[in-house]
């Protein structure tokens, strides 16, 4: 369980990630406008302080934080208040929580890597299923790179294998897949860190 440590960086002052939003959310906008239908539902999973929900809540979604740090989500609820932005965020483990109905894209920044190995193969099927067809999936995760030295802030994530993200949509159309590489200094020790990156497109017999 990792929530004790997000409970404790999400109870500091201030807020641990920053208001800025993610690369993906701004890749995610940015694809959104090329797609014949405009997505209008998103669940944002480890949705942390809501930095993402929140801003793409300000641009007319309709959204769904999801996170297991209770202290994260009412740090975001209250951030989304003060900002008079509608957002709605709950308690819930990304490893078991189902998609009651199916929404047009499926965030996840910074949090895959807290599901562990065997349950992936599943929870991405979940996920895929909930997905409106034509709808998207945008995620990352963490991946070792042999000339980054290890460095992790939660002892229980497992990263991902190299390419094992995309590998879980190769029934689906590739609007973007790659790797990034950051120095993240969100903890107060700067470090690297390799993402990969895969944003799909689930097919739509419609269009
Ligand atoms: C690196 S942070 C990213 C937060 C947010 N996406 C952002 O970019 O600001 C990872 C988030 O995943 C959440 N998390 C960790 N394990 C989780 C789980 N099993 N279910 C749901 N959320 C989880 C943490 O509480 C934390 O908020």
């Amino acid at each position: 369980m990792s929530e004790p440590i997000y409970d404790e960086r999400y109870a500091r002052p201030g807020l641990y990630w920053g208001s800025k939003p993610t690369g993906l959310a701004r890749d995610v906008l940015r694809i959104a406008r090329s797609l014949p239908r405009s997505p209008r539902t998103l669940v944002d999973l480890g949705s942390g302080e809501g930095r993402d929900s929140i801003y793409f809540a300000r641009r007319g979604y309709r959204v769904l934080g999801v996170d297991i740090s209770s202290v994260g989500v009412r740090k975001a609820e209250r951030r989304a208040s003060r900002l008079g932005v509608n957002v709605r965020f709950l308690v819930g483990d990304i490893r078991t929580y189902r998609l009651s109905r199916r929404v047009d894209v499926v965030f996840c920044s910074g949090a895959l890597n807290n599901l562990p190995r065997r349950i992936r193969a599943a929870r991405f099927e979940h996920f895929k299923a909930h997905t409106a067809p034509g709808g998207i999936n945008a995620m990352n995760a963490d991946v070792p790179k042999p000339y980054i030295p290890p460095y992790s802030m939660n002892p229980f994530s497992s990263p991902f294998r190299s390419g094992e993200l995309l590998g879980y949509y190769g029934d689906w159309q590739i609007l973007d897949s790659g790797q990034v590489e950051f120095v993240s200094n969100a903890s107060g020790v700067p470090h690297r860190k390799a993402m990969d990156v895969v944003i799909a497109r689930k097919p739509d017999p419609d269009s």
